[in-house]
This record gives C-alpha cells, structure tokens and sequence, in this order.
C-alpha cells in the first residue's frame, strides 16, 4: 500500500489535500469544532432547519413507532406508510405527479440517469454539472455530450446533430460551486424543439427558490411532462435523502428500474416523518426565504463584483490559485468564521474560492461582520 502515501503527499504538495472539520453539536449558523465556535457559512442548510426542534422532535417519535433502521430495501419490505405519505407530499409540493424517495441526492442521479439512458442515448450536460451526474452519464455508457456552460446555443448545435433514439438534456438548476441559475425555461423550450427529456437536479434550488420553496419549477413557473426533476432533502429540506419527481409512469418506472433504489436499504422511516415536518416549515414560513435572499442582497451590494455573479445563496469570493484560497479561508478562521476553500477537482483549475454559503439562521450581524473580514 505505499503507493498511497506517495499519492497522498503528491495531493499535499499541490495545495489539495482535504480534511474534515469535526463537529462537535449540531449542524447550524454556528458551530463548535476543536472546543472553538465559529460563525459558519460551510453548510447547505439554506433555511436553518437541519437541527430544528420540530424535525428533531418528529424523527423521534417516529423511531419510537418505526424503530431506527429500515431493515430491508424499499422492495423487499423497509417501505412504510411513512415513506408513501412523504413521496406523496414531495410529488404535490413540486406540482408533480408522482416521486420517488432516494437515500441521497448522489444516488438518486447515479439511479434515474442510468435507468433511463443507455448506449443508444445520447445525455446533453452542462460543463458545470455536479460530480454525481458526470459519474451518472459514464455509468449509463450513454453518449455524453458536455456543453459550454449554459450556452444554449452550444446545446442546440449538439441537440440538432443527434441522432439518437433518446435525448435527455441534463443540468443542475442552481450549480453547486457557482450559484447560478441555469436558463430552465430555454433549456425546456429546446427539448421541446429536439424532442428530447429535461432532467433537472434541483439540489440547491429545493426549499430555496419559488414563492413557498418548491424550487426551480415553480421560480420559473413551468411545468412539463417532459421534465424529470430531482431534489435532495439533506440541504434546504435539513433532514438526509432526495426525491425524483415526474408525470405519467416515472415513478412507477424507477421502481422497476433505478438500481440504486432496488439494491439498497430504504431510508429510515424517521426520515421521512422529518420530511413531513421539514415541508410543513418549508411552505410556511416564508419569513426564512425572505431573509435569506435579504442575506444575499447585503453581502452582494457591500462586496460588489469581488464576488461571483450569483443570486442564490452560494456566494463564492474567487481566489484563483489554491495557495490564495486556502490562506483566506485560514485567515478567516482565525477571526471565527468557517468558509471552505473550493479547489480542483471540484472546480476548473485556477479558480479555486471561497464557496460562502448563507443561510436564514445568520444574523444581519454576522452578515456584516463577514462582509468587513473579506474587505
Ligand atoms: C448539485 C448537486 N447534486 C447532487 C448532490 C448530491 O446530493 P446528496 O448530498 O444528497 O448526495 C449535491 C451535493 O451533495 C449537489 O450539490
């Protein structure tokens, strides 16, 4: 196994290597690592929910009526009406018909992807797109096409010389390292034109964006039956997991289909209980989408263009090389705020950053505390 310590020293000398912060408590807008606390913008937890008492409280009595552990894979017999009344209420809170519960974002794409591509389809993805769908897209031995960043024209040139029997445009709404938006309407309106599916990972954009956090679909306020969308529920949702949501038989389909849905344990049945109450929150107090977009608008205006364009509350600070990046994120740690250096692979080479990720549970205070440390 020395290759391994030759491997590793390699990613440490190039300024790459990763480490885990340790948490001592609960995910939030603070927490404690190595007995300090610190002000933390490292989390997706958007909307301030993961540690919220409702969900806590939810999660337990559901495990105190459905134990800890699913037990079994969805199929053979871990599912429980817990799971049919979460699946159910994810599919209407989208404006779905039906969807299907994952036990992560990660799976779900590796899952739908490869069940409904195969060797003569041909997947259109963004350059940007997240690691589990470019690991989804060579799993399924689809053709993949990979286009300029939300450049639609580049997709259009790629759709029109197709000839495969099935097309499927893939995107993240909301792109993870960036925070932009991608163009859903126009990436629809193509797919109708190329008679091909939308596949959309909503991942950042679930519980954030449109008027009671249904996501992207009801932020561009479109519907399709040609859109496969997912959501994960471990990021503004607060609990762990993520749905596939579409008309007509999709669900049903997956079922038979999705591997990553036959061959695993369900997710615990306390999970989907604390979606429930995590939905509830997430349609009703809009007060915490408020703030946050508030959140946004400050730093953007007290930062102006040292930041990423972005309207969404991925706010990256661009440090460019690796060494720069993980020196600011140092320095910031040493005045108490938690901000991850983003480094390749995660994004190209050269535009290594800050990813700061704002949530509803920060206050006006620290927003502007942080705006001054990063002046
Ligand atoms: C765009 C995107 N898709 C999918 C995932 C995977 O979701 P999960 O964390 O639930 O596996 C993530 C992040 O984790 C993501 O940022």
């Amino acid at each position: 196994m020395d290759f391994l310590a030759a491997e590793i020293s390699g990613i440490e000398s190039a300024g790459l290597l990763r480490n885990r912060r340790v948490l001592e408590g609960p995910q939030g807008a603070r927490v404690r690592v190595d007995g300090l606390d610190y002000v933390s913008y490292c989390s997706n937890d958007y909307l301030g929910l993961a540690a919220h008492p409702k969900l806590v409280e939810a999660a337990i009595s559901a495990a105190q009526k459905y134990g800890v552990g699913a037990g079994a894979s969805h199929l053979l017999c871990g599912h429980t009406d817990a799971h049919e009344k979460a699946e159910s209420a994810l599919a209407d809170f989208v404006g779905l018909a039906s969807a299907l519960l994952f036990s992560t974002g990660y799976m779900a794409n590796l899952g739908v992807i490869t069940a409904l591509a195969k060797r003569q389809d041909e997947l259109f993805c963004d350059r940007l797109n997240h690691a589990s769908l470019n690991d989804a897209a060579q799993l399924s031995r689809a053709r993949m096409s990979r286009y300029r960043h939300l450049d639609l024209e580049d997709l259009e040139s790629r759709l029109a010389a197709s000839v495969a029997r099935r097309k499927i445009v893939v995107s993240d709404s909301v792109f993870s390292m960036d925070g932009d938006i991608a163009p859903v309407p126009q990436l629809l309106e193509l797919c109708e034109r190329h008679d091909a599916l939308l596949f959309l990972d909503d991942a950042h954009g679930f519980g954030v964006l449109g008027g009671h956090g249904g996501g992207i679909l009801s932020h561009f306020g479109i519907s399709s039956p040609r859109i496969v969308y997912m959501g994960t529920l471990g990021k503004a949702a607060g609990v762990a997991g993520a749905f596939v949501a579409g008309s007509g038989n999709l669900a049903q389909y997956l079922v038979q289909k999705a591997k990553t849905y036959v061959y695993t344990t369900a997710q615990p049945a306390m999970l989907a209980e604390a979606i429930l109450a995590s939905l509830e929150i997430i349609g009703e107090e809009s007060w915490r989408r408020a703030r946050l977009n508030s959140h946004v608008a400050t730093l953007k205006s007290a930062l102006g263009n040292r930041l990423m364009p972005s309207d969404t509350p991925i706010q990256p600070y661009l440090a460019g090389e690796n060494q720069a990046a993980l020196e600011m994120s140092s320095r910031l740690r040493e005045r108490g705020i938690l901000i991850p250096a983003i480094r390749p692979p995660t994004v190209p080479a050269g535009t290594a950053r800050l990813r700061i990720s704002l949530s509803a549970a920060h206050g006006e205070e620290e927003i502007a505390d942080l705006a001054a440390a990063l002046q």
